[in-house]
């Protein structure tokens, strides 16, 4: 049987709002939890809820009455196990029927990470459940770096020239809520990519084609990268995690893996880089 209602947790995220889109498409009701449901944006069939790791009072209310749950981890956030791990019974408790999980694409190799521990402590809860595991976000180009694409037409990392599959949260979106609602997804592990491998610079010159100036990719010194992190407020544990993720993984092409998991399960293929930024081109004019 179809969900009728959802939780969405992160649903002002990247990839927590485009879920929403989706179940939302496929006639399920949504309660988006935020940390500030006052400002959520009204549409019909979504109801704002208050959902604070931080806060685990406010995850029975959120959850009541729920079918499913899209379960999605803030970055850069302190307490993640402890408080992802509370969320996943309290969703047992709660007598939630389907849980999607996303972590993302090194979570395999990584044993002692907390996305790992978390997806082991799902599959043995005896909850139904999809784990997503997707490459990096097409939409970093948007949020993380979309400042200095437009007032320096550059954006920094130390990435050298590895490869990455970068995925469309829309697709990602769209492949959770698949999961949420369709059963024989039930108990897989969905590594999911874009179409291509492309290295930043690849990435700088379909910007540049694409906006109609020069947009560069500058491969900086881990030590810069650390450094301009930090002075954004961003906690150690978490610029570590950021450096191992494109100074060690993507440097030495770990990233540099595709898959066909996006049409396996939705019948098309991914979205290329290519229509992304023609899609966001004013999110980018000066
Ligand atoms: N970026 C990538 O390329 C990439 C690739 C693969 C996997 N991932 C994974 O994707 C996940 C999301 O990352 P993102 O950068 O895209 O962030 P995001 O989901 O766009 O934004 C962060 C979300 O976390 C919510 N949040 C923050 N603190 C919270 C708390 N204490 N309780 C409840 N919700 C809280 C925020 O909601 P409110 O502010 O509305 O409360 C917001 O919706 C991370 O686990 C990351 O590892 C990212």
């Amino acid at each position: 049987m179809s969900p009728r209602l959802a939780l969405v947790t992160c649903a002002t995220g990247n990839v927590g709002s485009k879920v929403i889109d989706h179940l939302l498409a496929t006639g399920c009701n949504v309660r988006a939890g935020t940390r500030h449901p006052e400002k959520g944006q009204s549409r019909p069939g979504v109801e704002w809820v208050l959902f604070d790791y931080s806060d685990p009072t406010t995850m029975d209310p959120a959850m009541k009455g729920c079918d499913c749950v899209f379960l999605n981890m803030p970055p850069a956030y302190d307490k993640t196990l402890e408080r992802l791990s509370m969320a996943i019974d309290r969703m047992k408790a709660n007598g939630i029927g389907k849980v999607t999980f996303m972590t993302n694409l090194f979570t395999e190799a990584n044993p002692a990470s907390e996305h790992r521990k978390l997806e082991l402590y799902l599959a043995g809860s005896g909850l139904r459940y999809t784990i997503v595991r997707p490459s990096f976000f097409m939409q970093n180009f948007l949020g993380q770096h979309g400042q200095t694409i437009k007032s320096d037409g550059a954006f920094y990392l130390p990435a050298g020239k590895g490869r990455i599959g970068f995925i469309d949260t829309r697709d990602i979106g769209e492949v959770c809520a698949r999961s949420l609602t369709d059963g024989n997804l039930d108990g897989q592990t969905l590594l999911i990519t874009g179409p291509e491998l492309l290295d930043h610079d690849d990435v700088a010159n379909i910007l540049s084609r694409t906006l109609g100036r020069t947009i560069r990719y500058v491969d900086i010194p881990v030590e810069a990268y650390r450094g301009g992190l930090r002075s954004f407020g961003m906690p150690d544990h978490a610029v570590d995690f950021m450096v191992f993720l494109f100074d060690t993984a993507v440097r030495n092409n770990m990233a540099a893996v595709l898959t066909d998991e996006v049409k396996r399960v939705l019948g098309r293929p991914p979205r290329s880089f290519r229509q992304f930024v023609s899609d966001h081109t004013s999110h980018w004019s000066r």
